[in-house]
């Protein structure tokens, strides 16, 4: 691989023992993957932040380097971590958890890290380019980039990430070049997609069958942030897809010839079939909203559903703290609470010790939340509309 002169001397320790380590890191990984050269990322995302996710090795190594100095050298936002960073106490999320999970946002704080601690950067300053190169590590936010705005990023795991944010450089291969953008499949779309679930059943059926494959949809006459979102995580949870097109919708589909694709059909049973697949369980001790983390939008939509209403179980919604700063100013915490729901910052239920906090079986719209639920955290999952859930809960 080439490297420029000062990035021989970024390994040659010249620029400290740090940047030694993770520059030594990303160009082991560029050889493995046959990059040619170190391409300059305009951001980063760091994932493996729960303490749920990292445990004490994680928290040890970061606060390893951020001791030895390690600062990021361009704007890097974080994923969530395993709890709500305020309410955490009051949330019942369990002490000795708590405390170390804060640790690990010092660490993260002291390298000079944004502290968004949420899965939609991109919702909350973290908003690339059309065709900027990245390095972000949460799945579902790595599909958000390079489908629906058309920045190049790899899915990148945690340590390549932060290695990426302190050298400000990622090594040129996978998605970062036009080849590999290209889809393999078409996915024919003949079912109708009422609601953000039956988006989030769609790409947990889509990423079951193409894996870690590019494919183009065609068929979705109309889908909205939220709903795209909610389409790639469940694809990047199901399968490992990291890009995506949409025919009339994504950027880049209009760049491709799909002409000798093979071709997947998804109708109404196909859909039925994955929303089965999904619900693991009956009767929900819990609703939890918001996987990836629910814009201001789902928040006004949810506040407005509960308008007047009582709840009989508890429900959280799960956002970043800077969502829930606007919710709150425009009166939708109020009203969620109100009705006897929460509205959870920083932390989503996957990565928060969520099976330690007495429940068993959690209601969610997200087709990626429900496939990650029975493994990561124990859990049984009930996976409808959020309508559907909301008629169980209201009294
Ligand atoms: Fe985000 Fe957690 Fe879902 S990180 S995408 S809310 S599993």
């Amino acid at each position: 691989m080439y490297l420029t002169k000062e990035q021989e001397r970024m390994l040659a320790g010249e620029k400290g023992e740090v940047v030694e380590r993770m520059f030594r890191l990303l160009v082991r990984l560029g050889e493995v993957y046959g990059a040619d050269r170190m391409i300059p990322v305009a951001s980063a995302q760091v994932a493996g932040v729960s303490y749920k996710s990292i445990g004490d090795p994680g928290l040890e190594f970061l606060e390893d380097i951020a001791a030895q100095g390690a600062r990021v050298g361009v704007p890097t936002t974080l994923n969530p971590p395993g709890m709500d960073l305020v309410d955490w106490k009051e949330l019942g999320f369990p002490e000795d958890f708590a405390q170390k999970q804060l640790r690990i946002m010092e660490a993260f704080r002291k390298m000079g890290v944004l502290m968004t601690a949420t899965c939609t950067p991109y919702l909350v300053g973290n908003l690339p380019r059309f065709g900027e190169h990245l390095a972000w590590s949460e799945s579902s936010a790595v599909s958000f980039a390079n489908s629906v705005i058309g920045a190049r990023t790899n899915r990148e795991g945690g340590p390549s990430a932060l290695a990426a944010a302190i050298c400000g450089l990622t090594p040129n291969y996978g998605l970062h070049l036009d080849e590999n953008r290209k889809p393999h499949y078409l996915i024919e779309v003949k079912a109708e997609l009422r609601s953000t679930s039956d988006f989030g059943a769609l790409g947990y059926y889509v990423g079951k069958i193409v894996k870690d494959k590019v494919p183009y949809f065609r068929g979705i006459k109309e889908a909205d942030v939220d709903q795209l979102k909610a389409l790639g995580a469940a694809m990047a949870a199901s399968g490992a897809v990291a890009l995506y097109h949409v025919e009339g919708i994504t950027p880049e589909a209009k760049l491709m010839d799909v002409s000798s694709l093979e071709r997947i059909g998804v109708g109404e049973q196909e859909l039925r079939e994955a929303h089965e697949k999904l619900n693991t369980g009956v009767d929900p001790d819990i609703v939890i909203l918001g996987c990836p983390h629910a814009s201001l939008k789902e928040i006004a939509t949810l506040a407005a559903k509960l308008d007047g209403k009582r709840l009989k179980k508890p429900l959280w919604i799960c956002t970043s703290r800077m969502t829930k700063e606007a919710a709150t100013r425009m009166g939708l915490t109020a009203a969620i609470e109100g009705a006897g729901g929460r509205v959870v910052a920083d932390t989503c239920t996957v990565v928060s010790p969520i099976e330690r906090m007495g429940y068993r079986t959690i209601g969610v719209d997200s087709g990626k939340a429900a496939n990650y639920l029975p493994g990561f955290c124990k859990q049984q999952v009930v996976f409808r509309s959020l309508d559907e859930l909301l008629e169980e809960l209201v009294v």
